[in-house]
């Protein structure tokens, strides 16, 4: 029997991931700022920016990401797929203490406020596969959080949604272009991480916009799904990605 020869390489810490991207001067504006998680590096992220993602460094689908806003009156709201609080902000550190699972390492992003379409948050998933040498943009979709969740996920309830369609409704007029860029980073992104690590053959950006049309990259999965794709009108891009992955693993 044949063995095929298993050459894709993961990644698995979103740290790592983010500081390569950081150093590529084409990408760094596209990262929402991202620290290690610490007592006082949570006060000042939040004093910052107001809203921060407290994240698993090495996780997925969602799971044990905390939002954490500041509210008023020294108020502070922690959100997560399983508890939702508000606590004095003396108290935050204890409380999102007992959200954190013991020996895994987490990160503090600064919290991007999602454009929204009937008024669920949204983010992009870009879907990126190589079988040879050169990246190829296999996917592009939306997602919109179900109801009520602070993420976007497709595990978690998110509707994927035409990616244009989704631009459209932030940029109006300027949405070609938009599209254009977010391709644009999209090939930048593989590129970058793929000179670091040569073994990647699939990876799943995830990419937020601002009301502004703002780009964000929140995460490179490198070992995405793609069932979200399943679930869109054309299913073209689905077809495409299910037979490149066949090929690739
Ligand atoms: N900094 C942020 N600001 C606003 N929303 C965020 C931020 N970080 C994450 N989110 C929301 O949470 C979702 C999940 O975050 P992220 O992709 O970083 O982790 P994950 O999905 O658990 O990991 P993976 O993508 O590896 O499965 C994003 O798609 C987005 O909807
Ligand atoms: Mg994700």
């Amino acid at each position: 029997m044949v063995m095929k020869k298993r050459v894709f390489q993961q990644i698995a810490s979103k740290r790592l991931k983010t500081i390569i991207l950081e150093q590529d001067s084409r990408l760094k504006s596209y990262i929402p700022k991202t620290v290690w998680y610490r007592d006082d590096q949570l006060l000042s992220m939040l004093d910052k920016y107001g809203t921060v993602f407290v994240k698993p460094d090495k996780g997925g689908g969602g799971v044990g990401i905390i939002r954490v806003k500041k509210g008023k009156r020294g108020l502070v709201e922690c959100k997560s797929l399983k508890h939702h609080k508000i606590v004095p902000m003396d108290q935050v550190h204890s409380l999102i203490d007992t959200y954190l699972k013991p020996g895994h390492r987490y990160l503090i992003q600064q919290g991007i406020p999602l454009a929204e379409i009937n008024g669920r948050p949204f983010d992009i998933r870009l879907m990126l596969q190589r079988i040879d040498k050169d990246w190829e943009l296999t996917g592009m979709a939306a997602k919109l959080a179900a109801p009520g969740k602070i993420v976007t996920n497709f595990c978690k309830g998110g509707k994927p949604y035409t990616a244009k369609d989704a631009v459209i409704q932030v940029c109006t007029s300027s949405a070609s272009q938009k599209m254009i860029e977010l391709k644009k980073m999209a090939y930048c992104v593989a590129n970058a991480l793929s000179e670091r690590f040569k073994g990647l053959r699939e990876l799943g950006i995830d990419a937020g916009m601002d009301d502004f049309g703002n780009i964000w990259i929140f995460e490179v999965n490198t070992r995405p799904t793609y069932g979200m794709f399943r679930k869109l009108k054309n299913l073209q891009m689905y077809n495409k990605i299910r037979k490149n992955h066949k090929l690739i693993i």
